[in-house]
């Protein structure tokens, strides 16, 4: 297990978008395709719908509308990007990566793109990695993008994991923060021996794709549910008191508490030890289910968008998937 926690100059989020597909799929439509109901959902999960892309619609296409939105919000042209950064563990095709997808398709003709993989925590591991590039002066305007089609590595016979997850993305613009707003502190972890319980086994080197793993259903997402609540609320509950310490500040001091959208059970739990008042975090899985890698930025996004995280206000961001990987990070917007 390893846990890096780092202070640095301040780099701020200057914009933000995102991207939900129109396609609604209810608690109600999932029970006539598994054995399930509305009511076992919202009470084990809070979750009530979530949006499916269309067939045609790859990560890309999600992503590349979230990042243009993103860049507008920033006021930022497509060719002053020098690098995105793609955060997604559904990717387009193995290769090449969807980073270099989006940058064809929003014209970032000045970028260098790769895609980063750490699913669920995957955005705020963007940000950190684009922290450390601009922190480096070399690079001076990054996208990190969090986009993710999960209905596409959905098994919707398996009424343990099709419940939980959607389709969407969302984006955020980096750059040198101004009069101190920006990043105060991260807190990132991983623990590569407890792999096994949220996975997707077939179709990289190790299994690759064959008639077999398709009977077998490899190509979908396997996960041992009971026991990665638990590690979800222990690694996001320490991780954000560590990056609280670092700040210097105490929850008392945080405006918003941006978690992973994973289930409103975890976040409850996380809230009640860290004494989080409910009106302080943004959350909403409710309708859109878990977005893996676009979770945070898309309740980012609806969150600046819609007024409630204002200039100035301490944001403390925690993540939590497969790997395992999580993170946490303050923020001061
Ligand atoms: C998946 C999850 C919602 C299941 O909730 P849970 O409270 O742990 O439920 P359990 O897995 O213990 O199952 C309890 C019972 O409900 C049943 N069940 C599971 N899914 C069900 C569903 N969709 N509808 C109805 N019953 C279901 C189980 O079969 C089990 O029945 P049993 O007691 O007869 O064996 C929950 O474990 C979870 O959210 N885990 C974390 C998932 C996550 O965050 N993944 C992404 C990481 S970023």
């Amino acid at each position: 297990m390893s846990e890096i926690a780092s202070v640095g100059i301040r780099i701020a989020i200057t914009g933000t978008g995102a991207y939900l597909p129109e396609r609604v799929l209810t608690n109600d439509d999932l029970s006539t395709m598994v054995d399930t109901s509305d009511e076992w959902i919202q009470a084990r999960t809070g979750m009530r719908e979530r949006r499916i892309a269309r067939e045609d619609e790859a990560t890309s296409d999600m992503g590349a509308v979230a990042a243009t939105r993103a860049l507008e919000s920033a006021g930022v042209d497509a060719a002053e990007v020098d690098l995105i950064i793609v955060a997604t563990c559904t990717p387009d095709m193995i290769f090449p990566s969807t980073a270099c997808h989006i940058q064809e398709l929003i014209g970032a003709k000045n970028a260098f793109c790769f895609d980063l993989s750490a699913a669920c925590s995957g955005f705020l591991y963007g940000i950190e990695t684009a922290r450390g590039m601009i922190t480096s002066g070399v690079y001076k305007t990054v996208l990190v993008i969090g986009a993710e089609k999960m209905s596409s590595i959905t098994d919707w016979e398996d009424r343990g994991t099709c419940i939980l997850f959607g389709d969407g993305a969302g984006a955020a613009v980096l750059q040198a923060g101004d009069e101190g707003h920006g990043i105060m502190s991260t807190v990132m972890g991983s623990d590569g021996s407890l792999g096994d319980l949220l996975k997707l086994p077939a179709g990289g080197s190790r299994t690759p794709a064959s008639a077999q793993t398709v009977e077998d259903r490899l190509h979908f997402t396997k996960m041992g549910g009971n026991q990665v609540f638990k590690h979800a609320v222990l690694c996001m509950s320490e991780a954000g008191q560590k990056a609280l310490d670092l700040a210097g500040l105490e929850i008392a001091d945080v405006d918003w508490v941006i978690p992973h959208q994973a289930n409103m059970r975890i976040i409850n739990a996380i809230a009640e030890r860290a004494e989080v008042p409910l009106e302080k975090l943004c959350v909403n899985l409710e309708r859109v289910g878990n977005l893996s890698g676009a979770s945070v930025p898309v309740v980012l996004d609806e969150a600046v968008r819609d007024g409630r995280i204002k200039r100035g206000d301490i944001i403390l961001f925690v993540v939590f998937g497969a790997g395992f990987t999580w993170g946490a990070m303050v923020l001061q917007w």
